[in-house]
């Protein structure tokens, strides 16, 4: 299914990862169930906000980074979330205006919001699973829209925690770097629990256990080896805060507990 498709029907009963990650920006397009799900993970990891602050943060720089240096004018950026300031698109373009972008991600929410992000022809939604590599690959819109002969940045930024399993998690990355012409990008981030106190864990592996929480944390092996393969950029597999930062004031590893790095497929 893609955006031109008939209106999806937004479960308010059930939480949604795109809404309360926008309750935690700040954003305004979530429902009672997101904000209660967003204040219970809140009352235990009271960083939480500044966590999905810095994501995006850490997204603005990686972009610019791709843009910028790297030279890269095509994104598929799977996981999209809810339009937010400095969207894929936007970043990019402020850079490369001729920048194209694919965005997908799974939840009807964000299927509502995706005419925001589909600006100017050369940006276009697809709604797909990334548990499913193949229909987001094969759909009309990436390929009317990303000539995966050529360089590609694939951004998969907090949403492979979503993934339970690792092994299922590394197959839907091999699948999208497999299609992906030499000299393409994976950036990706997953949360973990590396930096924080043995008793906050605990709490945590507790809230997983009771389905209060639905991001899977990975250690900082398990998530380097979604890069098996490529050529890491420099600063390598690092909390988010530390990928290229922009000032020497800012969370600390804890806070975020999360990891992010950039790989480039070898030419
Ligand atoms: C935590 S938000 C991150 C949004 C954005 N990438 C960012 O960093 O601001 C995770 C997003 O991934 C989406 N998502 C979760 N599982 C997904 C899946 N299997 N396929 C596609 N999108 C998924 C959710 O709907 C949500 O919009």
């Amino acid at each position: 299914m893609t955006s031109g498709d008939a209106a999806p029907t937004v479960d308010q009963q059930t939480v949604s990862p795109a809404r309360r990650w926008n309750y935690w920006l700040g954003g305004k397009d979530h429902f009672q169930i997101d904000r209660e799900s967003g204040d219970r993970i809140a009352d235990a990891f009271p960083a939480i906000r500044i966590a999905a602050q810095q994501g995006r943060a850490f997204h603005n720089r990686v972009i610019r980074h791709l843009a910028g240096e790297a030279g890269i004018r095509q994104f598929i950026d799977i996981g999209t979330g809810l339009p937010a300031p400095d969207n894929t698109h936007e970043v990019a373009r402020a850079i490369a205006p001729e920048s194209k972008v694919v965005y997908v991600d799974n939840d009807p929410m964000v299927l509502t919001h995706a005419r925001a992000l589909m600006v100017g022809g050369t940006t276009t939604y697809v709604n797909g699973d990334l548990r499913h590599p193949g229909t987001i690959l094969d759909s009309a819109e990436l390929k009317e829209t990303i000539d995966l002969s050529r360089p590609v940045a694939i951004l998969l930024i907090a949403v492979l925690h979503f993934i339970k399993d690792d092994e299922q998690a590394r197959e839907v990355v091999r699948e999208l770097l497999a299609a992906a012409a030499p000299g393409s990008f994976l950036v990706a981030t997953n949360s973990t629990k590396d930096f924080i106190p043995p008793q906050t864990a605990a709490m945590y592996d507790a809230m997983l256990a009771t389905g209060h929480v639905d991001a899977w944390p990975r250690d900082k092996d398990c998530f380097g080896r979604f890069f098996d393969g490529l050529e890491l950029i420099d600063p390598g597999v690092v909390p988010i805060c530390d990928w290229r930062p922009d000032s020497d004031e800012r969370p600390t590893a804890a806070e975020t507990s999360m990891y992010g790095a950039v790989g480039r497929k070898p030419r």
